[in-house]
């Protein structure tokens, strides 16, 4: 079969990144997350003390940052700036406190754009994000848009922190998500929207098991159809 891309969108804490890596498992495609390159930029935007509104001090810090991906011993891939695994840190709050406002930015985004594209050239990709089947892959073969309800979204964000390590109060998860939703659908570029031809699957009240099978059904079927 034919190797295709897919692009998983969708607002944050909707399941994108747990269906998205195992439905690459599955398939033996690489799995890319976008949302853990914007959160790269925003850490070395921190640690430099770049500031957002200094149109040179951003492309000088662009220039300066390498992102990769490296898969674990278990199998999982893991985000790397400038050589260091940076995996845990871009998961903590005080990175998602600031992403949304980093991937506002112009700059920020043809760079990263750029970068995943060059990472998908090849198709056999699973990418999630939230302009990924609009703007990063819009002739992808299969798009997918996960919405779920705002309770289950902050309670499943909760779970993922604490199995970190990191107990966050479910009020400031609400308030997280709730600003980086406005911001990202608002942003003037490239906002986070629905692709005409996504095929929208809410995971409010489907096991991760169920979403992956749903989206690994409508992949072979883009497979066969190629
Ligand atoms: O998927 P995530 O929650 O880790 O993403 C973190 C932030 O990065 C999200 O709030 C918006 C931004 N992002 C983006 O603008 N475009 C993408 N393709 C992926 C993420």
């Amino acid at each position: 079969m034919k190797k295709i891309t897919i692009a998983i969108d969708g607002f944050s804490a909707c399941g994108k990144s747990t269906t998205a890596k195992e439905v690459a498992r599955e398939l033996n495609y690489r799995y890319i997350d976008s949302g853990a390159m914007y959160r790269a930029v925003t850490l070395y935007f921190l640690e430099h003390h770049i500031a957002l509104t200094n149109p040179r001090e951003v492309s000088t810090a662009l220039d300066a940052i390498h992102i990769n991906f490296v898969v674990n011993s278990k199998g999982f891939s893991e985000t790397f700036l400038n050589g260091v695994n940076v995996e845990k840190e871009i998961r903590k709050m005080r990175i998602s406190e600031q992403v949304s406002a980093v991937s506002t930015i112009k700059a920020v985004r043809e760079a990263m754009v750029s970068q995943q594209r060059k990472l998908g050239k090849d198709k056999g990709i699973v990418m999630d994000g939230r302009d990924i089947g609009t703007v990063v892959f819009p002739g992808a073969e299969l798009k997918v848009f996960l919405t779920a309800d705002m309770q289950v979204r902050a309670y499943r964000r909760q779970l993922e922190l604490l199995n970190r390590g990191d107990l966050v109060d479910i009020e400031d998860i609400i308030e997280n998500l709730t600003q980086r939703d406005r911001i990202d659908s608002t942003r003037v570029e490239s906002p986070l929207k629905k692709a005409e031809d996504a095929i929208t699957i809410d995971t409010t009240n489907i096991t991760a098991d169920e979403q992956v099978d749903k989206v690994i059904r409508l992949a072979i079927s883009r497979m066969i159809s190629r």
